[in-house]
């Protein structure tokens, strides 16, 4: 039976709007060929372009059509043209009103090195090949959104700054849960990030996970981590790894030394999900790469869009359902890869460089060929 899906497309601004018009063709082609779902689309403006047009980073009206489909698939906002907007409307805060708005609590950040990404790596190969880990960032609490959260001018006319990190036991442990249950869907082993010999933000995600581990997570191998040692572990040694379940700062830097690991930022995709619909199973999602609307090169034709194209793969996987569909796609950016196409960020000595389109042209000929 065929299924129609709607998607609300955010490109926001820089590299996400030329990576978006990949998405935009690989979609195309899974609506033609599958049986199984129909995709409709709709679009809005998110970030910068959404300041220039109606003065706010977020409309609530784009907001409203993010709440009533099916998935999200999001860009990258922000760019120096934004440099000097005030701080509650800056591009970053269209981002955050989404995933804060939509409850979008758990924050999937897999890196997974490509086997022809294996020397594109700044780590040897030894160290990379065959990675294939998964950042757990909690993502609607702790420093992002704290309060109080200010500059505040002192008596003596000196400033200062604070920013709140605050969580409570259920926001850890809905978090620390999807930890164990992805843990179970893959190799079984999670580890938990925090800074429990400074922070008491650490002492209570401990704690709360530590007892999780003894009921829910039960029979998944389970390690408390310092996450500056982690940090220091993901460049050592990833492979120890398999999912790591950590707060929303803290998750924020570790993904981003992650996804290093895996050739390029430009490769890292990521999907945001709410709490699971008692009705239907159903939940809210939105899918982003993990790299930001890189200014410098946008508009140039130069961009990977990989990253985003992958997190379209993220979306049929985790919101749809569709494996086989996201299989064919995983595939196909697989041997596309060993085939030699690369962008300028995973360049290679004798290897074919590419621009953002060729690499859709590249991405959408082998997913012909692999559903051929
Ligand atoms: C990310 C980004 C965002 C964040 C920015 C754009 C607000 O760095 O998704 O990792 O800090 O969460
Ligand atoms: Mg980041």
């Amino acid at each position: 039976m065929s299924t129609t899906q709607k998607l609300l497309l955010l490109p926001g601004d820089g590299i996400g709007v030329e990576a978006m018009v990949q998405v935009e063709r690989v979609l195309a082609f899974f609506n033609e060929k599958s049986n199984n779902v129909t995709f409709e689309t709709d679009s809005d403006l998110v970030g910068g372009c959404a300041i220039d047009k109606y003065g706010v980073p977020l409309t609530n009206e784009a907001l409203d059509k993010a709440q009533a489909a099916d998935a999200v698939m999001f860009g990258s906002v922000g760019g120096p043209k934004w440099a000097d907007v005030p701080f509650d409307i800056r591009p970053e805060a269209g981002l955050l009103r989404l995933r804060k708005e939509m409850d979008l609590f758990a924050n999937l950040r897999p890196a997974i090195c490509y086997p022809a990404l294996a020397e594109a790596s700044s780590l040897r190969r030894e160290v990379v090949e065959g990675l294939d880990i998964l950042i757990l960032r909690e993502l609607t609490g702790g420093t992002y959104f704290g309060e109080p959260k200010e500059v505040v001018t002192l008596e003596n006319g000196d400033r200062r700054a604070v920013d709140t990190t605050s969580y409570t036991s259920p926001e850890i442990e809905r978090i620390v849960k999807v930890g164990f249950d992805l843990a179970r869907a893959r190799s079984n082993k999670l580890h938990s990030a925090e800074k429990h010999n400074v922070m008491m933000n650490g002492v209570l995600w401990k704690e709360v996970a530590e007892r999780l581990s003894k009921d829910y997570g039960k029979g998944v191998e389970f390690e408390h981590i310092l996450a500056d040692n982690c940090a220091m572990q993901l460049v050592r040694n990833p492979k120890q790894f398999d999912v790591v379940v950590t707060d929303n700062l803290f998750g924020d830097i570790l993904s981003d030394a992650a996804a290093m690991l895996t050739g390029s930022l430009g490769m890292l995709p990521s999907a945001s999900l709410g709490e699971p619909d008692g009705k239907n199973g159903t939940r809210k999602a939105l899918y982003e790469p993990v790299h930001g609307s890189a200014p410098d090169i946008s508009g140039q034709n130069k961009a990977n869009p990989i990253a985003t194209i992958a997190s379209f793969g993220m979306a049929l996987r985790y919101s749809f359902g569709l494996i086989e569909e996201a299989n064919v796609l995983d595939k196909a950016i697989s041997n596309v890869l060993a085939q030699g196409f690369r962008t300028g960020d995973i360049m290679q000595p004798n290897m074919h460089q590419v621009g953002t389109i060729e690499m859709g042209d590249a991405i959408l000929k082998e997913l012909g060929a692999v559903t051929a």
